[in-house]
């Protein structure tokens, strides 16, 4: 007996001694997210779960100096810091102070607003959205994804997938255009290009999809103002990018500044946790924008911090970016009883789940590699370029002068963008250095060598009314055998808080092109930009129109490369090109009017500038007739579309199909025509390649109601390719 008891004395205080020298369940790595994930949970206090639903910032300067003062700054059990620095040494200074003085040893998620590259560029969205390409959009933002982690990040505010129709509105140039399919389908690649397979590979990062929801709604194109956003149009163009997003796997969603007709982004149940967490069963979290959670005061929703904060949280923000409303008034909340526990611990379960499965607890620092070897390196770039050269839209070419013939023995090479790099960068750049940008002017000599000379000539600033360089730009007009003029946008005129009352150019710039077209010489017009132009002063001049966008890195590259010849422009637009600001919004899906000849403009056009999917290219395509497995189909059968298109030309290209569907006649009326897929092939000279859609009338037919719920119509629907229209019946 006594032998027994003193054997189980001793077996309970090994059990003891085990116990507290055994790992913590949450922090051995075989075992499961979920159970580490509520291993942690219960043993932290109130006070670190506030804490983890936090966000701060650090690393404005990465000064090796006053890193102490740093971390004085970052409050203990930060669950997250906004990551300006690109030093992976400092931020690995932050976690390993982070975790060495927090008690449960909880590493800190890095986040930073990687939209499109971190050190090499890509295009702005807007542009990368005219390749049609999402297999090269993954790949440039796995470009992004692996700079940025080796500089300290594990997470990306990006992509942002507003759908925009406003090109007044200056945050324009981050999504991916007017279209609802387009944007989803370049969230799903975005997404892949972030977070590879899995969160913890190598270089993977968080995406975050940005900004949930309707923002590019907002009222006028003015910045962070009201959005009236219909249930239907939520539905129809705004929720499904997100959709498509968490299907593809986004581990984060931003929740935005707007209005959602009355209700905050930030505080609207609906949108948070009713849609993105109960349906789509989104397990992720979703964190607030830059302060939109204080801003529910302004908004009229909440009178003081407080009460913002509850609502927010309520409403299913998970974490507070950088306005602490959170860290300072979520303990009294709860005390009265305002938010529950569970809503916080449902946050910080959230939150801990990413964390856990990008396996920052099992390795929380970032591996170190010389920075000569992790920036803008040989293929990386290449990357980058090739998008920016498949983000070119022809938008004019009359009598084929374009690509340049060998005949052109001097270009004037003129504009306030000809001898440019910041520009050429675009907003939201991150650590892209426009040093590192090649210039339009650098990229013609490159190109053309010694074989035609490149006379320059500013001619004009971006906008200030002073025309003293037109002398010297007229006269290299005359003395040159092409002009090549470079107009556009300041890359500050578009990104956040960039809203303007007009499209159009400054006038000097359109006083430019009148100066040098009367030089009587042809003139490519350029144009980069972040936004669709008004260029209906422009147009009527220009013997042909190449749209660069804001290329990055690549700089001038990809466009000399074009003007001589080397690549076909293959881009189409993701956007339509108003032909004045008085047209917004104008877009390609728009409803039929009641009066479709009459309401018209009486001073312009109805008709844009420009269609979205509109492009040229240097060869000619010809498309054959659309073929249908079926005249008729039943709801719950496929029809299979086919058509076959030859390159008639000289010159290999590329060519994007557009399949668009139209329901005339609906139990709600339906737009003109709705993009339901894209892809794109290349087409050599001289050969034919088939296009295949295969419709699932499901997914491609059916039309979301004001709460969401699908409706699949019989009727007669059409199917268009090209110019190609077919007919089609779908029966139940
Ligand atoms: C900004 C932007 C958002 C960005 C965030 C962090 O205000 O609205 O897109 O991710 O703050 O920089």
């Amino acid at each position: 007996m006594k032998k027994s008891i003193l054997f189980l004395g001793i077996l309970a205080s090994v059990q003891i001694v085990n116990a507290q020298t055994a790992t913590p369940l949450y922090k051995s790595k075989n075992a499961s997210i979920e159970s580490r994930v509520n291993d942690l949970l219960k043993r932290m206090t109130l006070k670190e779960k506030i804490f983890q639903i936090s966000q701060g910032f650090t690393g404005g300067n990465n000064n090796a100096n006053n890193n102490s003062a740093r971390f004085k700054d970052i409050p203990d059990g930060i669950g997250s810091l906004i990551y300006f620095s690109d030093d992976p040494v400092y931020r690995n200074d932050v976690q390993k102070h982070a975790m060495e003085t927090s008690r449960l040893g909880i590493p800190i998620l890095f986040g930073y607003d990687v939209i499109h590259g971190f050190r090499t560029i890509a295009p702005v969205s807007l542009g990368q959205a005219c390749s049609f390409n999402t297999d090269l959009v993954t790949k440039a933002d796995a470009v992004a994804a692996k700079e940025a982690k080796l500089s300290g990040l594990d997470w990306t505010f990006s992509p942002m997938i507003d759908v925009a129709r406003d090109p007044r509105w200056g945050r324009v140039m981050e999504g991916y255009g007017e279209d609802s399919y387009t944007n989803a389908r370049f969230a799903a690649a975005a997404v892949k290009g972030y977070q590879g397979d899995k969160l913890n590979d190598k270089y993977s990062i968080a995406a975050c999809l940005k900004h949930y929801v309707g923002y590019g709604l907002s009222e006028g194109g003015r910045d962070y103002h009201y959005a009236d956003v219909s249930p239907q149009s939520l539905w129809e163009t705004y929720l499904p990018p997100y959709q498509a997003g968490i299907k593809a796997g986004a581990a984060t969603v931003m929740s935005s500044f707007n209005d959602i007709s009355g209700i905050p982004g930030s505080a609207n149940y609906y949108t948070l946790t009713t849609i993105l967490k109960d349906r789509w069963k989104f397990n992720g979290f979703v964190i607030s924008d830059w302060g939109s959670v204080e801003q529910l005061i302004p908004q009229g929703v909440a009178a003081t911090r407080a009460e913002a904060g509850q609502k927010a949280l309520n409403a299913g923000v998970d974490m507070d970016m950088t306005d602490k409303v959170y860290e300072e008034n979520l303990a009294q909340l709860i005390k009265d009883k305002k938010v529950s526990m569970t809503r916080v611990d449902d946050a910080v379960k959230r939150v801990l789940r990413v964390k856990f499965e990008l396996g920052l607890f099992d390795q929380p620092y970032t591996t170190i590699i010389d920075s000569s070897k992790r920036y803008l390196n040989t293929n990386d770039k290449a990357i980058g370029e090739q998008l920016a050269e498949e983000s070119i839209v022809l938008l004019k070419n009359e009598k084929n002068i374009l690509p340049l013939k060998s005949e052109v023995k001097t270009i004037a090479l003129i504009g306030p963008l000809a001898k440019n790099q910041e520009d050429l960068v675009g907003s939201w750049s991150a650590h892209g250095d426009p040093k590192e940008t090649i210039s339009i002017l650098d990229a013609m000599q490159n190109q053309f060598g010694s074989k035609v000379k490149i006379s320059y000539a500013r001619g004009c600033d971006f906008e200030k009314p002073e025309t003293s360089g037109f002398d010297e730009a007229v006269t290299a007009a005359k003395n040159a055998d092409v002009v090549v003029l470079c107009l556009g946008e300041k890359r500050a005129w578009t990104g956040e808080n960039t809203s303007r009352s007009t499209i159009a150019l400054p006038s000097v710039q359109e006083k430019l092109m009148e100066a040098v077209r009367a030089a009587g010489k042809p003139v490519v017009l350029v144009l980069s930009n972040g936004r669709p132009l008004d260029i209906s002063a422009l147009e009527p001049k220009a013997d042909a129109i190449v749209e660069i966008w804001q290329p990055g890195t690549a700089g001038g590259t990809p466009l000399a490369k074009v003007l001589d010849g080397k690549v076909n422009p293959s881009g189409k637009l993701s956007i339509t090109f108003p032909r004045s600001t008085g047209q917004i919004p104008i877009y390609y899906s728009m409803r039929q009017s009641a009066r479709p000849t009459s309401g018209l403009y009486q001073d312009i056009p109805t008709e844009p500038l420009y269609w979205f999917g509109y492009g040229l290219s240097y060869t000619t395509y010809q498309y054959g007739a659309v073929k249908l497995s079926s005249a008729s189909i039943h709801k719950n059968q496929k029809l299979v579309a086919t058509v076959e298109v030859e390159n008639t030309g000289a010159m290999n290209g590329k060519e994007t199909m557009l399949w668009y569907i139209s329901h005339p006649a609906a139990s709600i009326s339906r737009p003109m025509k709705e993009l339901k897929f894209f892809e794109k092939k290349q087409i050599d000279a001289g050969k034919k390649v088939s296009y295949q859609f295969e419709i699932d009338p499901m997914r491609d037919l059916a039309f979301p109601d004001a709460d969401g719920k699908l409706h699949l119509e019989a009727g007669t629907y059409y199917l268009m390719a090209g110019k190609e229209k077919v007919k089609f019946e779908l029966k139940d």
